[in-house]
């Protein structure tokens, strides 16, 4: 069965959840609110959907965590808070579901433990959409890469055909939404593009970006000085 055409024009739409524990990156509070290069890490990726125009953009918190979000989040317009639930996963049905009364025809859903979110990323991902139902920024993976069991390499796989993917993920809003309440009760989908497939949605591929790099544990929240990198034998 090939997808439905999907809608190419209509109010674009926002999600950034912001509702986890951060627990491997520890701290006193979870990462999202930590502050990164002068302000708190969710206003980032924030701020770059409203300067890409796109409203709302509902962001999730954490239950406990609402002063927290109304300082990292002040001043900016179109933004909705909800609360998020137990798993990533929780938090975006229940972001889908705040946004139904806006009938938003297409939706980036976006973690905001990845703070740099390039506007060319955004471009490709709604030029991708397009031409299909979902798409999702992905980029090369440079590394040999190998399966492995018990300490021992099992075999080699094709690098030509692996990619590491990133957020934000882009989808028809309404076939996003009956993908998520489809998978509701099912173990935590590792993120959208996942229960997007598990619904029979074709997932398209576009480009992202290293700049999108995810925080998860708290030396990623160091910044790394490039220009420090000693040059030696270059004359
Ligand atoms: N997230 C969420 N709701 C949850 C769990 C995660 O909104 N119940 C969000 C996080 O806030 C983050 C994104 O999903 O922006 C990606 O998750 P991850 O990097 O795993 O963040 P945490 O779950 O907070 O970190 P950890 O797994 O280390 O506890
Ligand atoms: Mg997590």
């Amino acid at each position: 069965m090939s997808d439905p055409l999907p809608s190419r024009t209509g109010p674009v739409a926002a999600i950034v959840v912001a509702a986890g524990k951060g627990s491997r990156t520890g701290g006193t509070i979870p990462k999202q609110f930590v502050t990164w290069r002068g302000k708190p890490l969710v206003r980032h990726s924030v701020e770059a959907l409203v300067q890409a125009g796109i409203a709302p953009i509902v962001v999730a918190i954490p239950q406990g965590f609402e002063a927290e979000a109304a300082q990292a989040l002040d001043g900016l317009a179109g933004i909705k808070a909800t609360h998020g639930g137990t798993t990533r996963q929780d938090s975006v049905r229940l972001a889908l579901e705040a946004l139904e009364a806006d009938a938003p025809t297409r939706v980036l859903i976006h973690d905001a433990a990845r703070p740099v979110l390039p506007q060319t990323v955004i471009a490709g991902l709604l030029d991708a959409l397009d031409r299909g139902l979902a798409a999702i920024p992905v980029l090369p993976v440079v590394d040999s890469m190998i399966r492995g069991a018990d300490h021992a390499m099992a075999e080699k796989v094709v690098r030509e055909e692996l990619f590491r993917v990133q957020t934000p993920q882009a989808f028809d809003y309404a076939a996003i939404l009956a993908a998520h309440r489809a998978w509701t009760g099912k173990p935590d989908a590792g993120d959208d593009a996942q229960v997007a497939v598990a619904a029979g949605i074709t997932v398209l591929l576009a480009d992202g970006d290293e700049a999108l790099r995810k925080i998860t544990f708290a030396a990623d929240l160091e910044e790394q000085d490039m220009t420090r990198i000693p040059r030696t034998g270059m004359g």
